[in-house]
C-alpha cells in the first residue's frame, strides 16, 4: 500500500539539509505541497529546486526564518497559507546545539539559544498553526526529538534536556489538541548529517557494528517514520515518541 498525502500542505523546519530536507522530499513525493523553512535563503532555494527536480510536479515553497525568533511562527504560517491556502502538517525539525561540555558550565546565552530553537520555537509554531491544523480535521504535528532525550550522555546534556522536554511537550499537546490534531515525536539515533558529523565522521567504522542493525542512520530512515506519523496509517496514534535508531537504545 502506497502512503499518499494528496491535498495536504506541510511545513518542515530545518528543511534545507539533512533530516529536514529528506523529510520534505518524502512528503512531496507522497503528494503533499511543502513549505521549507530554515535560516539561509540560498540553501532553501537550492533544496526547493532539488526537490522540484526529484519529484516532477511537486509544489514546494520556502521562507527563511530562524526557528528561535519570536516573529518566525507567524511568518511561517502566513507563508504556508498565502502560498497553499491551508496547513495540515507541521514537522518541527530545526534544532541547534551551540555548546559542548558539562551541563553546569553552559552560559545563559547558550542555554537560551538551545531552548529557544529546540523547544520554544516548536511550541510557538504549533500555537500559531493550531487553527489551520484543526480546520482540515486531520492535522498532524511531528516533533523531531532524539534518543539523547532518553539517555544521559556527556557533553550534550542540555541539548538532551530540550529533547526530553520536547517529547513531553508532544504528550501534552497531544492531550490538548485531539481529536482534530495528532501530535507525535520521532527520536532519532545517530544519523549521518552535518549536525552530528563530530559524533560519527571519524568513528563510524567503530560505532556502527555495535548497533543491532550495524549501520548509522540516513536522513531517509527518519523521514520514513515522519511519513508514517503524518499519514492516515497512524490515524489512531497520538502523543507517542517513535524511536528510530537502528536498535542503538537497546544497548543503553
Ligand atoms: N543527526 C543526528 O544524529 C540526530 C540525532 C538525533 C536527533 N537529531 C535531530 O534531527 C533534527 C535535524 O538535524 P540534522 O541532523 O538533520 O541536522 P542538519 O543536517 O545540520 O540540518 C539542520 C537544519 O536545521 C536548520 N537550522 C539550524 N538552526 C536553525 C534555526 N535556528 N532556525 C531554523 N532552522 C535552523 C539548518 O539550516 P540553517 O543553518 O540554514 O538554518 C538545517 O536546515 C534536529 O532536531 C536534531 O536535533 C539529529
Amino acid at each position: 500500500m502506497e502512503i499518499r498525502l494528496d491535498d495536504k500542505v506541510a511545513v518542515v523546519t530545518g528543511a534545507s539539509k539533512g533530516i529536514g530536507r529528506a523529510t520534505a522530499l518524502m512528503l512531496a513525493d507522497a503528494g503533499a505541497r511543502v513549505l521549507l523553512t530554515s535560516r539561509k535563503a540560498d540553501a532553501l532555494e537550492a533544496a526547493a529546486a532539488e526537490i522540484g527536480a526529484a519529484v516532477p510536479g511537486a509544489e514546494v515553497g520556502w521562507v527563511a526564518a530562524n526557528a528561535g525568533a519570536p516573529e518566525s511562527p507567524a511568518a511561517i504560517v502566513a507563508a504556508a497559507l498565502d502560498r497553499f491556502g491551508a496547513l495540515d502538517i507541521v514537522v518541527n525539525n530545526a534544532a541547534t546545539n551551540p555548546y559542548f561540555g558539562p551541563a553546569l558550565d553552559i552560559s545563559d546565552a547558550q542555554w537560551d539559544k538551545t531552548f529557544d530553537v529546540n523547544l520554544r520555537g516548536a511550541h510557538a509554531l504549533v500555537r500559531e498553526a493550531r487553527d489551520p491544523l484543526a480546520a482540515g480535521g486531520g492535522g498532524a504535528v511531528v516533533n523531531i526529538a532524539s534518543i539523547g532525550g532518553l539517555l544521559v550522555e556527556p557533553g550534550i546534556g542540555i541539548y538532551n534536556v530540550t529533547k526530553a522536554a520536547l517529547m513531553h511537550l508532544t504528550r501534552t499537546l497531544a492531550q490538548e489538541l485531539g481529536p482534530t490534531v495528532r501530535v507525535n515525536a520521532v527520536a532519532p539515533g545517530l544519523v549521518r548529517t552535518d549536525m552530528a558529523r563530530g559524533l560519527w565522521e571519524e568513528h563510524e567504522a567503530a560505532i556502527a557494528p555495535r548497533f543491532p542493525l550495524q549501520r548509522l542512520g540516513e536522513p531517509e530512515d527518519i523521514a520514513g517514520a515522519v511519513l508514517y506519523l503524518v499519514s492516515d496509517l497512524s490515524a489512531w496514534v497520538t502523543g507517542t515518541t517513535l524511536v528510530v535508531d537502528g536498535g542503538a537504545l537497546l544497548r543503553g
